[in-house]
């Protein structure tokens, strides 16, 4: 026996790597800050990294008022230089960031045609080439540590495309594809990277769109709704052990949605969208 009454051989056994500090994007509000209150009711020192800054500091301030760790920090995930200063904001509180989860993001609606040059740029700089710099400020630390969880938000949509979200179901694809070339990529530096693709969630961003294109009463009448804690316990699965050696997955949250492909389980404010009819 040891000193401290427990076998010799369990006190020389390094203790697994888990995770402690994570930078959640896009978490001022919505799926994010869901996401948050989860990791930070469940003991990690959560990092609620948003464009709104003050908002995501009230937010991190109600959970250390909760006797949570939490800090709010401003970032646009589009700019390399603010994914700098908010890498080194969150590891001067809490240390080593171990896990980032990419949820930032913004869904505008129009077809191919309808999406112009500027709201490609944008919503592919804020949901694709975001979680890619984000990817890439924390990547260094996670293989010198040779231990790190990332987590990507997709959509159902990533795999089943829906009329009217072109820019948004191309970046979704995208961000699949590069979900699974991360994990690839540096599985052997002990870093696990998934995707988290849920169905429609009530949230502040999706009611305000919903509102915008006639949709006044979203989410009534929406079957298979998930929370926004929903997503929150998934995400919370990969980065607690059990999610150890979950590598590449694309977790879809949406009750089947992606299996059936039928977009009449949701509600949608035009009748056409509802049901893909071939009509040549
Ligand atoms: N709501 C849904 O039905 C649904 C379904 C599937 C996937 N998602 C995905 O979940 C994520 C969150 O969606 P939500 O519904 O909670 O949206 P939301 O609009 O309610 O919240 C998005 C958050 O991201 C922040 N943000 C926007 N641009 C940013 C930037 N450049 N840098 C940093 N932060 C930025 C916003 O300030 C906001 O706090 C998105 O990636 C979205 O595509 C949403």
């Amino acid at each position: 026996m040891g000193v401290t009454g427990q076998p010799a051989e369990a006190e020389s056994t390094p203790q697994p790597a888990q995770v402690r500090n994570v930078i959640v994007t896009g978490a001022a509000q919505g799926i994010g800050l869901g996401i948050a209150q989860v990791l930070a009711e469940a003991g990690f020192a959560v990092a609620l990294a948003d464009i709104q800054g003050d908002l995501a500091e009230a937010e991190a301030a109600k959970l250390r008022g909760a006797g949570h760790k939490a800090i709010g920090i401003g970032l646009d995930v589009s700019a390399d230089a603010s994914w700098k200063a908010a890498l080194a904001a969150a590891e001067a509180a809490f240390g080593p960031v171990d896990a980032l989860v990419n949820n930032a993001g913004i869904s505008p609606r129009g077809t191919a045609e309808m999406t112009d040059e500027a709201l490609w740029e944008r919503c592919l700089g804020i949901n694709l080439k975001g979680s890619w710099l984000g990817i890439r400020a924390v990547l260094p630390g996670m293989r010198a540590r040779r231990f790190g969880r990332i987590v990507n938000i997709g959509s159902t949509r990533a795999s089943r495309p829906l009329r009217g979200l072109f820019a948004y179901g191309v970046s979704k694809a995208g961000l699949l594809g590069m979900t699974q070339q991360v994990a690839v990529e540096y599985v052997t530096d002990g870093i696990m990277t998934n995707m988290v693709a849920p169905g429609w969630v009530d949230t502040p961003g999706e009611r305000l769109l919903q509102q915008r294109h006639g949709r006044e009463d979203f989410p009534a009448g929406l079957q298979n709704l998930i929370t926004v804690e929903d997503v929150g316990r998934a995400v919370r699965y990969l980065l607690e052990p059990g999610g150890d050696r979950v590598n590449g997955l694309i977790l879809y949250l949406d009750a089947g949605l992606h299996v059936a492909d039928d977009a009449g389980m949701i509600y949608l404010p035009e009748a056409e969208h509802n049901r893909y009819e071939q009509r040549l």
